[in-house]
């Protein structure tokens, strides 16, 4: 495995064709600052333009913590201008990241924590992790989502206890809501998130990529208009070289060989 030079927040380890990206500020329980959600964003992005890479992994340093939310004395001081204004930019970059992004949660994954983790569109959870949105505790709210990817996801009433009483859940609750994926042995999120990732990105990345846009479409669109927009989708793959590779291969008893073309 290729060691990237760590950055000041933010590790990258390529492992082609998949990459590990780990969030490495261990001692403030990889509470996420503006300049670490920033860097994070910045080594998405490029390893979404790069086309070796299919599939990425999001973990968090030490065995404590996936994140335990935006970082508080960062924030205590901030007026509602700036929150306004400036603050989420680098998370609507996370957002928008096109390859099968898969969290990897050990220990806390509270507030923005969770709602990072919630950004990507696999979770996979150690025994110890803990989820939870505790900002009301401090007198806010979500910001980062919260409110709406985990309705979406657990439904209203157990969004509404979560947010409106700042407890945690364990990974096997959070599993039971439909939250995470899978539950590990302690420790062992990290291997089993990088299996999963092997997976995925063994799939024609084009595919992958467009089945993972279509599927976050399906929180924005009517379902009439989405199954339009998969059915485009679709249609648009027949024109990759992969699909006539997978076909080919079925059919003369073959492993395919994709190349994302
Ligand atoms: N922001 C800044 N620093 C944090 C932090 C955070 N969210 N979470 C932990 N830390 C720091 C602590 O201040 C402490 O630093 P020092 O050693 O310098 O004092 C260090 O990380 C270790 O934390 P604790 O000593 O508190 O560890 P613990 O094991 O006793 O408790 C915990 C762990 C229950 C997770 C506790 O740290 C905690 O409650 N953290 C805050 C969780 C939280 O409220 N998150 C939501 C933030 S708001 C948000 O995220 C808004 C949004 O939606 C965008």
């Amino acid at each position: 495995m290729e060691a990237k030079a760590p950055d000041m927040y933010i590790l990258v380890e390529r492992e082609d064709p998949i990459a590990v990206v780990t969030i490495n500020r261990p001692d403030k329980l990889n509470a996420l600052n503006w300049a670490l959600v920033a860097e994070l964003a910045d080594a998405l992005d490029a390893l979404d333009r790069d086309e070796a890479i299919s599939c990425i992994v999001l973990t968090g340093a030490g065995n404590k913590a996936f994140a335990a939310g935006a970082d508080i004395a960062e924030m205590a001081d901030k007026s509602a201008v700036t929150m306004a204004t400036g603050g989420f930019e680098s998370w609507d970059r996370i957002r928008r990241i096109k390859t099968p992004l898969i969290a990897a949660v050990g220990g806390y994954a509270l507030g923005g924590g969770s709602e990072l983790a919630m950004h990507a569109d696999m979770i996979v959870a150690s025994e110890n992790a803990k989820f939870g949105q505790p900002e009301i505790l401090l007198g806010i709210m979500c910001g980062a989502g919260g409110t709406q990817r985990l309705t979406r996801t657990i439904g209203k009433y157990r969004a509404m206890e979560l947010c409106l009483t700042g407890k945690q859940v364990s990974a096997q609750e959070a599993s039971a809501w439909g939250l995470v994926n899978r539950v590990v042995p302690e420790g062992q999120h990290l291997e089993e998130a990088k299996k999963l990732a092997h997976e995925v990105a063994k799939q024609a990345p084009l595919a992958a990529r467009f089945t993972k846009e279509a599927i976050l479409k399906a929180f924005e669109m009517p379902l009439e208009e989405g199954l339009q927009y998969e059915k485009r989708l679709f249609a648009l793959l027949f024109a990759s070289e992969d699909q006539k590779e997978g076909m080919r291969a079925f059919l003369a008893k073959e492993k395919p060989a994709f190349k994302g073309r």
